[in-house]
């Protein structure tokens, strides 16, 4: 059928044709944003599940539903090579900038810039075009220790006495988190521990793959009080379905059942997977009717396409040693295994590839759901695995 018309086309970043369930997690981040907006705290929420599921599409989502509410938002992707500070400075200061635009909030934004200047100071960083805009003097003695996890705080609670000021509260939002440091994320955790000490209007959201769950280190227990973790898994039957089918018929199509069971049954109800199934399909139907035989018929299209993409990116960040791990983990199969295990399919002790294993968890590529045990990040990788490297000598 006609590609232009196709619903289920990749867009970067658009919200997928129909965001299918979710509904707890939207409505409890919603409860959490009008408490903000009325000057309640609330646990933040930080979504956490594999690659593929669509964490990235609910924070957005969430964003939007904030700015909806009047709440001011900074949102920011976490990535290897950037340090937190870095990434969220730019959104503090135009954040402090607007603030300090407020009659009301005029002089705790303004001690708020003079604090980030001291922030800065502080950590040894510049960033150009920060340093260039803050023609104002330091607070010396504030947040700038140069320690993050006494730093940060500090900031965030000049921030958020500033948002509490202009009585305009602020959500941070964080997607990727799991590529920040323990001191990283630690310095969040304490933030917002202070943060609501102080009853302060800010809230962070965050998202990201299951290893945050082991990143608090020594905040630990502050982050089990002060945060909670929904799980983003693959959709559920009913919502896989409405996922699939609905898009179509609003363009007037329909699916036949038959097909839908057969995407629901390849992608394993994984959002990302069904859209690209869904779109493949699609464009070799014909008749505004998808059945099965054009599932069938789109199976290899989508496969590629996904290798080609999804799958590769990631694979390509590795070297020879961390593939051939992963290599071995795909051999046994999908799902969680005892890192013994792929130790022993490697040929050697378990100690001597611990330091690839530890690489390729700070890479997002695997990640441990209980001590001892390693699986995949991203749904589907083992056989992808074995697509990309089909002969392989595990003990070569
Ligand atoms: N609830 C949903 N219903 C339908 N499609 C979804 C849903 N959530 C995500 N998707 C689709 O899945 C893909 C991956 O979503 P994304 O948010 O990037 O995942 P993640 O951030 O977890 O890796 C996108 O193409 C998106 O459109
Ligand atoms: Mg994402």
């Amino acid at each position: 059928m006609d590609p232009v018309r196709n619903p289920y086309a990749p867009g970067a970043g658009s919200p997928p044709p129909e965001l299918a369930g979710r509904q707890d997690v939207i409505s409890n981040a919603e409860t959490a944003l009008r408490r903000l907006s009325i000057g309640r705290s609330s646990q933040s929420p930080i979504l956490v599940g594999l690659r593929g599921v669509g964490k990235t599409v609910l924070l957005v989502k969430i964003q939007h539903i904030a700015e909806a509410e009047g709440i001011r938002t900074i949102y920011v992707e976490a990535h290897e090579g950037k340090s937190l500070p870095e990434l969220l400075v730019p959104g503090i200061r135009q954040a402090l900038f607007s603030l300090s635009l407020v009659e009301n909030a005029k002089d705790k934004a303004r001690r708020g810039l003079r604090v980030l200047k001291s922030f800065l100071n502080g950590l040894r960083i510049s960033i150009n075009d920060i340093e260039l805009g803050l023609s104002i003097d330091p607070e010396t003695g504030t947040a700038d220790s140069g320690d993050i996890e006494a730093d940060m705080p500090q900031l965030m609670l000049a921030l958020g006495e500033a948002a509490a000021a202009s009585r305009e509260p602020v959500a941070i939002f964080v997607d990727e988190m799991q590529y920040l440091s323990e001191k990283e994320f630690s310095s969040l955790i304490m933030s917002i521990h202070r943060i609501n000490q102080n009853s302060l209007p800010l809230l962070l959201i965050g998202a990201g793959l299951p290893q945050i769950l082991g990143l608090a280190g020594n905040s630990k227990s502050y982050a089990e009080r002060l945060f909670s973790y929904p799980k983003i898994g693959a959709l559920s039957e009913h919502d896989a379905t409405h996922a699939i089918v609905n898009p179509a018929k609003e363009e007037g199509v329909r699916i036949e059942t038959a097909a839908v069971h057969q995407i629901l049954d390849v992608t394993k109800r994984y959002p990302y997977f069904l859209q690209q199934w869904s779109y493949e399909a699609w464009n070799v139907a014909s008749n505004n009717v998808i059945t099965a035989r054009d599932v069938f018929a789109a199976h290899n299209n989508a496969l590629s396409t996904l290798d080609e993409s999804f799958f590769k990116v990631r694979y390509e960040r590795c070297n020879p040693s961390e593939k051939k791990y992963m290599r071995a983990l795909a051999e046994l199969g999908s799902g969680s295994f005892r890192s013994g295990d792929v130790a022993e399919l490697l040929g050697v002790k378990t100690t001597s590839v611990a330091p690839t294993r530890g690489k390729l968890i700070k890479k997002g590529m695997i990640y441990s759901p209980a001590h001892g045990d390693t699986e995949f990040t991203v749904p589907l990788f083992d056989e992808y695995m074995k697509r990309a490297m089909p002969s392989f000598n595990l003990r070569g």
